[in-house]
């Protein structure tokens, strides 16, 4: 099987690039299922119900959020209507979190793709229940090569070693584990030990020509100032789309190769070639 993540969607100008960019990815790499990280896809804060249907009609097969999920609030009650849109799996029971953190898509074809959302606990602004565990009791649920064909974790959290201990923790249980949050691109695209797809974070689909896709001048200040000044604004110039692609065997669920996708704006462009994809424009 294909699949692709392109990691977090940042203000008009990543969906821009995206909803430009993704069709025309999918047909190219021939890509079966396509998950979108759009935490900060609506003015960089939370994603809408209008955004997401975009995102869909696109081509994208499943959304997921992270610590950005109620920014809008619409999100609160758009998630419980729209299966396709995941939040962070590992809220705790008490937090009555709307949606769903996890989900077994069936394509068209009937073969399965499991999906995961996990938030990661440290130097994050809060922390949840643990994600470790949380993954155990969903890949419990739905085992790689037998009830799912392929699986696909989105950690998201701050740090390189949560997300990386987390591939490790995933390692022969899914397809792939890939980082989001971050919004900037590792370069450590990799196939684990036991089988599974690892990249510490897909980066972010935004203007590189800013602090993590904000305008330069606020984040600045408050390094320096410690003081808020204006609001935080995407910053507009045109956006790089980030990702990863993976190829699966049908066979186990697990990964035969892994390629980081980046195209457009200032990043160096990144193109997937071990399917024989024509060269990306
Ligand atoms: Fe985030
Ligand atoms: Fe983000």
């Amino acid at each position: 099987m294909k699949l692709a993540f392109f990691g977090d969607v940042v203000g008009k100008p990543g969906r821009s690039a995206v909803l430009s960019h993704l069709p025309g990815l999918k047909a190219r790499l021939r890509l079966d299922f396509v998950v979108v990280n759009g935490e900060n896809a609506a003015g960089g804060f939370g994603l809408t119900s209008q955004i997401a249907e975009e995102f869909f009609s696109a081509g994208a097969d499943c959304l997921t959020l992270g610590d950005h999920a109620w920014d809008q609030r619409e999100a609160l009650t758009y998630i419980e209507r729209e299966p396709r849109l995941l939040r962070p799996l590992n809220y705790p029971p008490a937090a009555r979190a709307p949606g769903k953190g996890a989900e077994l898509f069936t394509l068209p074809d009937g073969r399965r793709v499991g999906v995961i959302q996990l938030q990661g606990n440290v130097f994050m602004r809060q922390s949840l229940a643990c994600p470790f565990a949380a993954a155990d009791l969903a890949l419990d649920q739905m085992p790689l090569g037998a009830v799912a064909d392929a699986i696909i974790v989105d950690m998201h959290c701050e740090a390189t070693s949560e997300k990386m201990a987390m591939g490790h923790h995933c390692d022969g249980r899914a397809s792939l584990v890939v980082g989001s949050h971050t919004h900037v691109p590792t370069a450590d695209t990799m196939i684990l030990s036991g089988g599974t797809a690892y990249h510490t974070d897909a980066g972010m689909c935004g203007d590189y020509d800013s602090v993590i896709g904000m305008e330069k001048a606020e984040p600045l200040n408050r390094f320096q100032r410690k003081l808020p000044v204006e609001r935080m604004r995407p910053a507009e110039g045109p956006a790089t789309v980030c990702g990863v692609a993976v190829e699966t065997d049908d066979a186990t669920g697990l990964a035969r190769a892994i390629a980081p996708i980046r195209v457009g704006g200032r990043l160096s462009e990144a193109a997937v070639s071990f399917w024989s994809a024509p060269s990306m424009t």
